[in-house]
């Protein structure tokens, strides 16, 4: 929305969420997401033609369009429990629409959300008290966070689904209309609404499995003594593989991945189609056994212990460039790392001590340092483990913090980002992700 309205002045735009503290930030001057350039855009357009709010129902009356943009977890209960997308946000959403309307409006799926919700939506929408008529329109996000200003101000697609009718026609020439202020128009897409709704799924599946992929092949480049970033610069330069998306790393995280191909996996399943169904699931699996089998080989290389000793955490978001920790590969290394008894000092130049704390909640006080910079963390530990590929670990001071660090001192790196030839002529045993 911030872009929106920056290259929209003409276009009127209300943030609410029912969240009265993250509006509260919103509003502050401290922006409780990190994302590069998002400040300078927030601070351009907030008061001029963008606004935050909690007044859900007061934003519902007074808009012509409105994008939902609530969260779409992953089930925790009940039928399709830890696959199905959590579409109870969404139906209370539509509810309200229904109930606060007194004008016809245009509804826009910005959420990611399983193949055929609009529907539901429409069906509730339809159920209104002034027998108003709606347009459902999907719009799915394809910004990548760390960067969603760029990606946004730029994108490859914006894709607009919506129904073949001549008001749903009509519909998406609105909103391609927001769009084209700032988009070519030929990279503006228009799909039915089924198409758009899978196209978000599949264009995430799609990412994850390609990670997953040479994920895979940086266990067997362990094995062989071959490099996976050769590997990977080889095949990259087949004009039909391309070489983006191709680096080896403990594993994917972030909110969206696992979520979108676990919802494909339930969807596949619902519709009958098992072996599809499993195929995707695979990646998911895969991504947990990269996570998994980089903790092993950090305990068997501090010589299959790691109880009472300390080790370093550089890193804990679940890329760079961003304060998100949902799914962080870190997560799930340090708590199969506490349970092998290591004692942990983290570090994250973004995420904020108490979202660590809480990711790693019944970790011991004693056992879970946080650490001020990465020249805290890794003093006196015996090992160091990047796990986010922050642009800051490339130029630390190495021979200080081997200075620093008992011997023999082991760095293993989970995002190949550092030089393990020269750490290795320093003095240090240093490990990549298949090297
Ligand atoms: N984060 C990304 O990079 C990204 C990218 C593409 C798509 N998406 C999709 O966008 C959606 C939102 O993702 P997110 O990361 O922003 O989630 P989020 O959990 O950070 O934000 C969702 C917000 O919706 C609010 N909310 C929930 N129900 C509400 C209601 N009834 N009324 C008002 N506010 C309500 C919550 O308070 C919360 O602040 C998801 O479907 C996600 O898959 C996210």
């Amino acid at each position: 929305m911030p872009v929106i309205a920056d290259r929209c002045p003409a276009v009127r735009t209300t943030i609410v969420d029912m969240n009265a503290a993250r509006i509260a930030a919103w509003n502050s001057e401290r922006l409780p997401v990190y994302e590069p350039g998002l400040e300078e855009v927030v601070r351009r357009v907030r008061g001029r033609n963008l606004s935050f709010s909690t007044d859900v129902a007061g934003a519902i009356k007074r808009a012509d369009l409105i994008f939902v943009c609530v969260n779409t977890p992953t089930k925790t209960y009940g039928l399709g429990a830890g696959r199905a997308a959590d579409l109870s946000y969404i139906e209370s959403v539509a509810r309200m629409i229904a109930e606060h309307a007194d004008t016809p409006k245009i509804i826009i799926e910005k959420s990611t959300i399983p193949v055929r919700t609009a529907e539901s939506i429409s069906a509730i929408l339809a159920a209104n008290k002034h027998g108003l008529r709606f347009q459902v329109l999907s719009n799915p996000e394809f910004l990548a966070e760390g960067t969603a200003i760029h990606d946004l101000e730029n994108p490859d697609r914006v894709l607009i689904g919506g129904e073949r009718t001549p008001e749903g026609e009509a519909a998406m020439k609105v909103l391609a209309g927001v769009y084209a202020s700032w988009v070519p128009r030929d990279r503006i897409i228009t799909t039915s609404l089924w198409s758009s709704e899978l196209s978000k799924l599949v264009a995430n599946a799609f990412l994850a499995q390609r990670i997953a992929s040479i994920n895979t092949i940086s266990a067997v480049c362990e094995a062989t003594g071959a490099d996976v970033d050769e590997v990977a610069h080889v095949i990259g330069r087949d004009s039909r593989i391309g070489p983006k998306f191709l680096k080896a790393s403990v594993g994917f995280g972030g909110s969206c991945f696992q979520k979108d191909i676990l919802n494909l996996v339930y969807l596949c399943e619902h519709f009958g189609l098992t072996e599809v169904g499993a195929y995707w699931e695979s990646v998911v699996r895969m991504n947990d056994h990269q996570k998994r089998r980089f903790t092993e080989r950090m305990v068997k290389e501090l010589f299959n212990t790691v109880a009472g000793k300390r080790i370093a955490i550089l890193g804990f978001a679940f890329k760079k460039n961003t304060n998100d920790t949902r799914e962080s590969a870190a997560i799930a290394v340090c708590r199969d790392l506490l349970a092998e008894h290591a004692t942990l000092a983290v570090y994250d130049p973004q995420v904020a001590a108490d979202d660590i704390r809480r990711d790693l909640q019944g970790a011991a006080d004693d056992r879970l340092v946080i650490a001020r910079d990465a020249y805290e963390a890794c003093a006196g530990a015996h090992g160091v483990a990047i796990l986010t590929e922050w642009d800051e670990f490339k130029s630390l001071d190495f021979a200080r913090i081997l200075k620093a660090m008992p011997k023999p001192a082991s760095i293993f790196d989970g995002r190949n980002i550092l030089d393990l030839a020269k750490l290795r002529a320093m003095g240090f045993q240093a490990f990549g992700i298949g090297k």
